[in-house]
């Protein structure tokens, strides 16, 4: 499996301007993501359970949804303009095309993080992504800065699988069943909430990402016998295994069952606790799909994303971030073929940008990720409106003493070479 390396140059990956050419938004394709989010789905009620606070989740005027999509687009590119410098818009890959046409930058979560903590001058960030992204950006920017996420409904159903409280009562569980603690280094994938962000911090831990996941491990292991890595099983499970370490020291601890449903002695033998989280979107790809699209594209590379689960991982061509997949497509020569398993709005737009090439998805009915997808041009409008009157709307603002442990944990993930 290839191991991604991101590069990261602000000036020339600032891409936010009406004036570039986007082929993705004239392609007919995509009419199908122009629809309206739905309100009311309880992600903001499971945010808060989570800890995601202070929230308070506003519904907006329904007609910013029935607004003919011309007329809404030319009022967000006047509001973009009118509030110059003092905002910078950030998009997730993920992100459907009619929102991330108004992004200064694009990335993965680790660029993103990046480009966060980058943001010196800009008084507002709008962060087109989900919760977890919002909160990193708020922990590595100024106290003056204000993050903003669109739509509060969008949070990230991996990281709602790892819960403060049961992180904590694991690695007490986990010290009980004779581990020395100090040998055991906690790893949180960036896809979780702040507080499991300072509870790596102030335990000896670290943040990881998909584009660095193999270099944190690296440091962990400089520094511990063990990792504890969480929300997601399967991003720790493929970089153990790129990493030589054997499947059966790897164990996975479910936090619905007593003492994980793991015995003592599992737990002391076991290289790498695994927390049972996974992404919805990235664990519907299957090696049955990898074999149709051998059988029916002879000769197409197969790249994914690393939160699919390990066999998928072992029977595509490479495996890397979001960043790492368009970096790698992008250098391919021309006339080759792209069978890839990630999120369906990043293919399709590849798929668009990248006409010299074929590239399609390899699940064939794949959803867009349904939370990334809350973020829609309408709450852009709306919260850009409300900025201009010097009105701040669904501010993302982490507790200080959250914020202070958790950037501990993020400025480590941030020196990791
Ligand atoms: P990246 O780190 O590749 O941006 O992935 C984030 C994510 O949420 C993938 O599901
Ligand atoms: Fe979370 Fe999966 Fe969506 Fe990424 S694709 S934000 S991990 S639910």
């Amino acid at each position: 499996m290839a191991m991604p390396v991101v590069t990261f140059d602000p000036a020339a990956d600032r891409v936010g301007d009406p004036t570039i050419t986007t082929p993705w938004l004239v392609d007919a394709q995509l009419d199908a993501a122009s629809c309206v989010p739905e309100e009311g789905t309880g992600a903001y009620e499971t945010l808060r359970a989570y800890g995601a606070k202070p929230l308070r989740q506003q519904r907006i005027p329904r007609e910013y949804f029935r607004m003919d999509a011309v007329e809404r687009d030319a009022r967000i590119w006047a509001l973009r303009r009118e509030l110059g410098d003092r905002l910078v818009i950030l998009g997730h890959h993920y992100q459907r095309d009619e929102v991330i046409q108004f992004a200064d930058y694009r990335g993965d979560s680790y660029k993103l993080s990046q480009l966060a903590a980058a943001q010196n001058e800009a008084e507002f960030v709008l962060f087109c992504g989900v919760h977890f992204m919002a909160e990193s950006a708020d922990i590595l920017t100024s106290p003056r800065q204000k993050v903003i996420l669109p739509n509060l409904e969008a949070g990230c159903s991996m990281a709602d699988m790892a819960k403060g409280d049961d992180v904590e009562a694991a690695w007490r569980a986990i010290g009980r069943a004779g581990v020395d603690l100090d040998t055991v280094i906690p790893v949180t994938y960036m896809n979780s909430t702040a507080e499991l962000k300072a509870f790596c911090g102030r335990n000896g831990g670290i943040v990881c990402t998909s584009s660095n996941a193999s270099r944190v491990y690296d440091w962990a292991f400089e520094r511990g016998e063990k990792i504890m890595f969480f929300p997601d099983e399967h991003l720790g499970r493929n970089t153990g295994v790129a990493k030589g370490i054997p499947e059966d020291r790897m164990v996975v601890w479910d936090p619905f069952q007593p003492m994980g449903g793991l015995t003592a002695g599992q737990l002391r033998d076991a290289t790498v606790i695994l927390w049972k989280g996974y992404c919805s979107v990235h664990a519907r790809f299957s090696v049955e799909q990898i074999e149709t699209a051998r059988a029916e594209h002879p000769g197409v590379n197969v790249i994914v994303h690393p939160e699919c689960r390990l066999e998928v991982v072992q029977a595509a061509d490479s495996a890397g971030s979001t960043e790492f997949i368009i970096d790698t497509i992008t250098a391919a020569p021309a006339g080759t073929v792209w069978a890839v398993g990630t999120e369906i709005n990043l293919v399709n737009r590849l798929n668009a940008e990248l006409p010299d090439k074929e590239i399609f998805c390899l699940d064939p009915v794949v959803c867009p990720c349904s939370t990334m997808y809350r973020v829609h041009p309408s709450y852009i409008l709306w919260t850009l409106e409300h900025l201009v009157e010097d009105e701040v709307v669904n501010q993302i603002t982490v507790d200080p003493t959250v914020a202070r442990e958790a950037l501990v944990a993020l400025d480590r993930m941030l020196a990791v070479p």
